[in-house]
């Protein structure tokens, strides 16, 4: 595997990423992370130190360990991680006042070889940087170079040592991607075989060595990643791990039971609570949406607290976690934490540890992990539902009835949408009950009922969005089945803005 230690850059994910594209392991570990500690991880082929936001005369930067230098792996510097190297190795890093930033052009030496190997004279990079090497340490020679950044990358052959001043990992660069690829199979010799399966078998193995014969507890939500860990879970540690669902009642049709049937026949010991009452309780005769969202956020804690506290010998909370949530750069996989802080408000002496199997991938990968547990479609790509689920689409004081209206509609929508084979180009798709009601006739009648409406959008990761385009005829079915199927619904609008300035959700 490939380690890459993490400078604080904020493209650090994308290294390992690029990394495990290309099929091969690839581990982001804390800066100080030893050259003891990497002699002792099995199969470590490389090190890759990645960018990150400081100068390194600056008091207070990240440091390295330099005897990583003497572990006889080939070690790769990109940004800061070159600057580093050249620190330890006696050359000269200066501040400069000009920020180099954005795509340009650098010419690559004809001699160079590693790294560069099958490149282009030229080739356009992403530079990213203010200080400048100004003198390579001595061993080093000059690999590519223009006339902003003279030192655009250098290269020590005989150590295997390199280094380059911008940004490989990005797309901005054209070919950094041939750059990582030649570090990783010219340099260092890697064979491309790691899988999903190979994760499966490393993390089973992770946690069994963790866990022994203690127990985890873990929150299911119904959502990918909390599904994905359970499964994943369960394979290594079979029933030592209990899993707490919450049904707050706010949930879609059928939702729960779906669950529930599809994670037990993956062999699940779930404990499902029914907890609609109490939910329900607490939010009568509330409008407010913010207040709506902490009521709910509160009672799901209260009520997992309830349930965990009834059980006993458990050690451990799993939680699926991504990559892409991980503030704090360099989190150890697993951490003791008081669960307090993070679950919530289990009692003070409770102390669980951490168990975070996730956290070293982005979603898609975890998606392609569920497939490679043989876990159904339906779970591995399910639409992101909010935890507050329906009760922030019911706007305005949550009752039964107008929960019912949404759940109804929602599924009529969720039905047309997979029909007409729109479901995988439709970020996310849903009804509203706005509380509004208008006139309408039916039959021979007047009424004056509720109308319903239709969000659908298209999205990367819900940062932002587009309405989606949905056919009129697909729109003229879904309007036709939602007033002629649920009492009480004589209208149907569709929203036709993107997120800015709406949001997603309309409360
Ligand atoms: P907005 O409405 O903010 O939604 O544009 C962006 C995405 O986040 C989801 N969302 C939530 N997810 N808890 C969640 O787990 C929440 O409180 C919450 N609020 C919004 C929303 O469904 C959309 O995918």
């Amino acid at each position: 595997k490939i380690v890459v230690l993490d400078f604080g850059s904020q493209y650090n994910q994308l290294i390992t990423r690029r990394i495990r594209e290309f099929g091969v392991f690839s581990e982001l570990l804390p800066n100080d992370t030893t050259a003891e500690e990497i002699k002792e991880m099995t199969g470590v082929k490389g090190i890759i130190l990645s960018g990150g936001p400081h100068s390194v005369y600056a008091p207070g930067s990240f440091d390295i360990d330099p005897a990583i230098y003497d572990l006889g792996l080939p070690v790769f510097g990109i940004c800061y991680g070159m600057q580093l190297t050249t620190k330890l190795f006696g050359g000269e890093v200066e501040g400069s006042n000009k920020r180099e930033y954005g795509q340009m052009p650098i010419n690559i030496s004809n001699n160079a070889t590693g790294i560069f190997e099958d490149l282009e004279e030229t080739e356009t990079v992403l530079m990213s940087h203010s200080d400048l090497i100004t003198k390579v340490p001595e061993g080093f020679t000059v690999t590519a170079s223009n006339e902003s950044t003279p030192i655009a990358a250098f290269e020590n052959t005989e150590r295997q040592i390199y280094g380059v001043q911008f940004h490989p990992e990005v797309r901005a660069s054209v070919h950094g991607n041939d750059m990582l690829r030649n570090f990783i199979f010219n340099v260092c010799n890697v064979s491309g075989e790691w899988s999903m399966e190979n994760f499966i078998d490393i993390e089973i193995a992770k946690v069994r060595e963790l866990v022994g014969d203690r127990k985890v507890l873990l929150a299911l939500s119904g959502g990918v990643d909390s599904s994905v860990v359970g499964v994943l879970l369960q394979k290594a540690i079979g029933d030592q791990l209990v899993c707490i669902f919450v049904d707050h009642g706010l949930l879609r049709k059928n939702e729960g039971d779906h669950v529930m049937a599809a994670l037990e026949e993956f062999g699940l010991n779930i404990i499902r609570i029914d907890a609609k009452d109490r939910f329900f309780s607490k939010l009568k005769g509330v409008s407010d949406p913010e207040e709506k969202r902490k009521i709910i956020g509160n009672e799901f804690i209260y009520v997992f607290d309830d349930e965990a506290t009834k059980l006993e010998g458990i050690d451990f909370l799993a939680q699926g976690t991504l990559y892409t949530d991980i503030i704090e750069s360099g989190t150890k996989t697993a951490q003791t934490i008081k669960s307090h802080h993070n679950v919530g408000g289990l009692p003070e002496d409770m102390q669980f540890q951490l168990i975070e199997p996730l956290n070293t991938l982005f979603k898609d990968e975890v998606r392609a992990l569920g497939t490679a547990l043989g876990m159904p479609d339906s779970i591995v790509w399910r639409q992101p539902f909010p935890g507050p689920g329906l009760g922030i689409r019911v706007l305005g004081e949550i009752t039964e009835e107008k929960v019912e209206i949404v759940r109804e509609s929602d599924a009529i929508l969720r039905e047309e949408i997979a029909k007409h084979g729109l479901d995988r180009d439709i970020w996310q798709y849903f009804t509203t009950l706005p509380n509004v009601r208008s006139v309408g006739v039916m039959g021979d009648g007047r009424t004056y009922d509720h109308m319903v409406g239709i969000r659908a959008v298209t999205s990367i990761d819900g940062m932002t969005s587009e309405f989606a385009r949905i056919p009129w005829e697909v729109l003229h079915e879904i309007s036709k089945r939602i007033v002629n199927e649920i009492p009480h619904v004589n209208r149907v609008v569709y929203d036709v803005t993107g997120k800015p300035p709406s949001t997603i959700e309309w409360e």
